[in-house]
C-alpha cells in the first residue's frame, strides 16, 4: 500500500500553505502515521524563499520550526504525485482547475470543506494582515489537519 500523500496549495507558498504543511506534519507525528506532505504556490514569485517571517513566528509559537521550508510553484506532475491536493481558498481551487493536466489522479478540493461547519470557507490570506491574522491561519489549518488525520485513521 502506498503512503497517503497530501499537497497544500495557496498563492505564494510562503504564508498559508507552509503553515498547513507544518500543522499536518505535527498531527501526523502525534498520531503516529506516515503521510507524504508538501506545499506549493500557484505563483512562482517566491520560489526558493523561506516562509514569511510572520508565518515562521506563528509556527514557532506552536513549537514548530519552519525556517527550513522553501517555496516552490505547483507543477502538473503534482497532480499525479499526490493523492490529495487541498486549495487554501476558492481562487486557488479555480487556478488548480486551470493548471490540472488531463491525466490527473489527485483529488482536488477546498481545504476547509473537510472541517464540519466550515465548508465552503477560505483560509483567508494573511499576507497583507497582521500577526493576529497568522494566528487565525494557524487555527484554521490546525482544524483541517486534525480532520485529515482523523479520516486517514478510520
Ligand atoms: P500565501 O500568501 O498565498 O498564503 O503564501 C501570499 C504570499 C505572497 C503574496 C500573496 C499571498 N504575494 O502577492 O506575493
Amino acid at each position: 500500500m502506498t503512503q497517503p500523500s497530501v499537497l497544500f496549495v495557496c498563492l505564494g507558498n510562503i504564508c498559508r500553505s507552509p503553515l498547513a504543511e507544518a500543522a499536518l506534519r505535527a498531527e501526523a507525528v502525534a498520531a503516529g502515521i506516515a503521510i507524504t506532505i508538501d506545499s506549493a504556490g500557484i505563483g512562482g514569485w517566491h520560489a526558493g524563499s523561506p516562509p514569511d517571517e510572520r508565518a515562521q513566528a506563528e509556527a514557532l509559537s506552536n513549537g514548530i520550526d519552519i525556517g527550513g521550508y522553501r517555496a516552490r510553484q505547483v507543477s502538473q506532475d503534482d497532480f499525479r504525485r499526490f493523492e490529495r491536493i487541498f486549495a487554501l481558498d476558492q481562487q486557488n481551487l479555480r487556478d488548480l482547475g486551470r493548471i490540472a493536466p488531463r491525466r490527473a489522479s489527485a483529488k482536488v478540493g477546498l481545504l476547509m470543506d473537510i472541517v464540519p461547519g466550515r465548508e465552503g470557507t477560505a483560509v483567508i490570506d494573511p499576507y497583507f494582515g497582521t500577526q493576529e491574522d497568522f494566528a487565525q491561519t494557524w487555527e484554521d489549518v490546525s482544524l483541517a489537519a486534525k480532520q485529515i488525520v482523523a479520516r486517514l485513521m478510520r
